[in-house]
């Protein structure tokens, strides 16, 4: 086997998380010895936000490619926390620039302590995370970590120019997904490849399967943002349109809906008054006009793209792992 391990009968999300607890714990053991080195509001910040329950998603798809390309040891883990504190530092800009108040089912850190302590608590982790990085001295891993930052922001900015534009299309949402959520779970994966001593084309065969996964994921989470339970959630419903981000199932209902209600819409968006009942309304148009069932179609695109990227590898526990991951991504409810 690739991964040194029997072929054990993974067969859900529960049962892979249990198969890997402890490269997870490993993990998360390096995340907090690197909150005890900073200045007390660092340490504050950061432990509000990293207490909360994320799902930890890519460090498990850092072990999982270290893994399905051989690697047995413990001794690089701590690249799983540095690439969390680059999704963390992300997660406190982004509610930043989208106002929000919850995030992981808790007051968001701007709500908490303001916009400039969460900016700057973000910049720090980024920070950390890429020079704790650097010191691996690996260039291939340096190169696409620090693209992927790039990405991310670029990605946001592109973003910050299609807000409260109707008119975007297909192609220029599915850039910015790419880059702001694609290119970092694509960098994830390929770090998992470089550690377990992979190809180049294997490394470039795992950084695709994790930009399709992105994708997938991100894809889930917009349409999560309309239908979800929110307490699951832990974030606000709503809050793209309310923001004017026009996501792919919004894209879908206002090229296919009537023109009074593409008005409606657009009015209620362009003047920020989306109310309870408007939201109610516009979810009930998507799913009369197929919006949420061709967001998820895509999606599954984007797992079946992710699902033949994995074909060069040997079948293995972690390749099965990989597969369920990549299912849940459609599926997660949270
Ligand atoms: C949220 O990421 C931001 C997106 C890229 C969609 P996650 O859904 O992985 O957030 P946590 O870490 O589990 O809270
Ligand atoms: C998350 O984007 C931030 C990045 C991917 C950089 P969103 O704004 O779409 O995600 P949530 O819903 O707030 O987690
Ligand atoms: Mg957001
Ligand atoms: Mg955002």
């Amino acid at each position: 086997m690739a991964d040194g391990q029997p072929v054990a009968p993974v067969q859900t999300i529960e049962d892979v998380w249990e198969a890997y607890q402890e490269d997870i714990d490993e993990v998360e053991a390096h995340i907090r010895r690197s909150l005890d080195e900073p200045s007390p509001l660092i340490k504050e910040v950061g432990l509000h936000i990293l207490n909360g329950g994320g799902k930890r998603i890519r460090p498990l798809l850092l072990i999982l490619c270290a893994h399905l390309c051989g690697y047995i040891a413990k001794k690089d883990l701590a690249l799983g926390s540095f690439i969390e504190f680059i999704h963390t530092a992300t997660l406190l800009h982004d509610d930043v620039l989208d106002e929000a108040d919850l995030r992981r089912g808790q007051q968001t850190a701007r709500r908490i302590w303001g916009n400039k302590t969460s900016i700057l608590v973000g910049d720090y982790l980024y920070s950390l995370a890429m020079s704790q990085i650097a010191g691996f001295q690996n260039h291939g891993m340096n190169e696409t970590l620090s693209d992927a930052c790039r990405k991310m922001a670029e990605g946001e900015i592109l973003q910050l120019c299609a807000n409260y534009q109707p008119t975007i299309t297909e192609s220029d949402y599915l850039r910015i997904i790419e880059y702001k959520t694609g290119a970092l779970v694509a960098s994830t994966c390929k770090v998992g490849a470089i550690i377990g001593g992979a190809t180049p084309a294997q490394q470039a065969a795992l950084y695709h399967f994790g930009l399709h996964l992105g994708m997938a994921f991100q894809l889930a989470d917009d349409r999560l943002d309309y239908i979800a339970n929110g307490n699951r959630l832990g974030k606000t419903l709503g809050q793209d349109l309310k923001q004017g981000m026009v996501t792919l199932p919004l894209l879908h209902l206002l090229q296919h809906c009537s023109t009074q209600d593409r008005e409606t819409i657009i009015h209620h968006m362009i003047n920020q008054t989306v109310e309870e009942k408007d939201l109610l309304h516009i979810i009930n148009l998507m799913n009369e006009h197929g919006s949420m069932a061709y967001a998820a179609h895509r999606a599954q695109e984007f797992i079946d793209a992710a699902s033949l990227d994995l074909k060069p590898f040997d079948d293995c526990m972690a390749k099965r792992s990989l597969r369920i991951v990549a299912g849940y991504m459609l599926n997660r409810d949270r």
